[in-house]
């Protein structure tokens, strides 16, 4: 209470006592009535797992639920069960994807329809959101069977999105991704067999392909994502986010920096929050900076974001590229707690220092923001970043966290505790499955602010356990699978 009294002065009123257990919760959104089937359209090695696995990292993100339903690995589990049941060599080659190989087209039928299966019990038993089918379904007849089956199911909104590439050197890239990173189709083969036989796989489908031209069918069509969008029938704010997230997309190779700003006053205090200058070595590492920047990224064009405090827009001034300031950038508001430092919380509000301890994701500052909050709050930062190209933000410890956290997809539950120290740029660089990172560390010292997961923290919840499980399956799914 003192700590208050002499920030506030003597005639700021008492705190209201702090409830140990309940904390300044935000609840998860509730999106249950949310249903809706992406359909995948797009021939081997035209970026359809891409597409679905941006589109899943960005829904996860907004805390809906969403699962990828890979036909390919089905039809692989089940062709190795099958291998070993009757003691033969598992056989997926070119042959299987003929279809003039009438056996193999129904068998690839059933596989389709039985993922499409287990998607829908996802979404009707597994409280699923937005359930994604990623197989070829590159036939009219396959899609109207998608179709009929969904329009048995009450409230389940039905999306195609396809996939069209017609960029020669993208088209290779997928091939090499998917013939070099010893993906399981081809585990027994050369790279150069692979080749062949991924190419002729191509071909059959080739032979039968049927661009979406349905008039009555919900769909989405990108061409060499980023290229060009076509939209029909989307209807509803889910669909339409959906579809506005895709467009925003793009496949240009580019890196997006992440500094803190330099060490400011507060941090050498140990204060949160506020609105202070930077320390005098905070002021060494804003001029150290640009060298840092421009030997790194060359002569290629960059755009500087940061946000609308002192600090960063200090650390910001050397730097000779547009700079731009966003008031979403701002660092995670800490209300009554803003400008004291965490022994000063803790005496003025045990209870809440308790609650953010055990649940720090979740806990939202009295009068301020949780990190849950700002997640929120980045959402229209992480479009805009989707669709620019070389981007450093200036930012700040929390901020940065949640950006990271989207492009590493990390759980929420570590997002509040990832390591981002003072006078350090993280260099990101996206890649066809996650994003390649480098670090450097610059030779000035700094204040460490991070602060380790405490022992109290609570374990993560069912959704955030499955979430994490996710990662294990999704190692996998984040493979090439075209
Ligand atoms: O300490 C620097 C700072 O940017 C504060 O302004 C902010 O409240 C804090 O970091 C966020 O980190 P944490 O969530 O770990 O307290």
């Amino acid at each position: 209470e003192s700590a208050v009294a002499s920030r506030k002065g003597s005639l700021a009123p008492s705190p209201p006592p702090s409830v140990k257990g309940i904390g300044k919760k935000v609840a998860k959104p509730d999106y249950s009535e949310q249903k809706i089937v992406v359909a995948m359209v797009g021939l081997p090695a035209r970026g359809k797992s891409y597409l679905s696995n941006k589109l899943m990292i960005y829904l996860r993100w907004l805390e809906y639920d969403v699962k990828v339903f890979n036909v390919g690995q089905l039809r692989r589990t089940k062709a190795r069960q099958r291998a070993q049941q009757l003691g033969i060599k598992e056989n997926h080659t070119a042959d299987f994807f003929s279809h003039s190989n009438e056996k193999a087209t129904q068998s690839r039928d059933s596989l389709a329809e039985e993922s499409l299966e287990m998607l829908i019990r996802w979404l009707k038993e597994g409280g699923g959101n937005v359930g994604i089918h990623d197989a070829t379904n590159s036939t009219k007849s396959r899609r109207a069977k998608i179709e009929a089956r969904l329009a048995k199911e009450k409230g389940m909104t039905l999306i195609f999105l396809e996939s069209l590439c017609d960029d020669p050197a993208t088209i290779a890239a997928n091939v090499e991704l998917k013939v070099s990173q010893g993906d399981p189709d081809y585990k027994d083969m050369s790279p150069d067999d692979a080749r062949k036989d991924f190419l002729r796989r191509i071909s059959e489908y080739e032979k039968v392909y049927e661009t979406i031209t349905e008039p009555h069918l919900s769909y989405l069509r990108i061409k060499n994502v980023g290229e060009e969008v076509t939209m029909s029938r989307i209807n509803g704010y889910l669909s339409s986010r959906i579809a506005f997230y895709l467009m925003n997309l793009h496949i240009r190779p580019r890196s997006i920096f992440f500094s803190r700003h330099g060490e400011s006053q507060y941090n050498v205090e140990g204060k949160i929050g506020g609105d202070s200058l930077l320390s005098p070595r905070g002021m060494q590492y804003a001029k150290a900076l640009p060298a840092l920047i421009t030997d790194n990224i060359g002569e290629k064009p960059l755009t500087v974001w940061t946000s609308t405090l002192k600090r960063t827009i200090q650390t910001a001034q050397y730097l000779p590229y547009t700079k731009l300031t966003w008031k979403s950038l701002d660092e995670l508001d800490a209300g009554v707690c803003d400008g004291m430092t965490y022994e000063e919380i803790e005496q003025a509000y045990p209870d809440d220092s308790a609650n953010r301890d055990e649940d720090k994701f979740n806990y939202r500052y009295r009068g301020g923001e949780s990190y849950r909050d700002v997640v929120v709050r980045m959402e229209p930062v992480i479009m805009e970043l989707e669709r620019q190209e070389n981007i450093l933000i200036i930012g700040h410890q929390a901020i940065l966290r949640c950006l990271y956290a989207y492009f590493h997809h990390l759980p929420q539950a570590d997002l509040p505790y990832i390591k981002i120290p003072l006078h350090t740029v993280i260099k990101l660089t996206p890649k066809a499955y996650g994003c390649d990172e480098e670090r450097y560390t610059l030779p000035i010292n700094a204040v460490d602010t991070h602060r380790p997961k405490p022992k109290a923290a609570k374990a993560p919840e069912v959704h955030s356990t499955t979430q994490r499980k996710y990662y294990v399956e999704e190692d996998n799914e984040m493979k090439p699978s075209v």
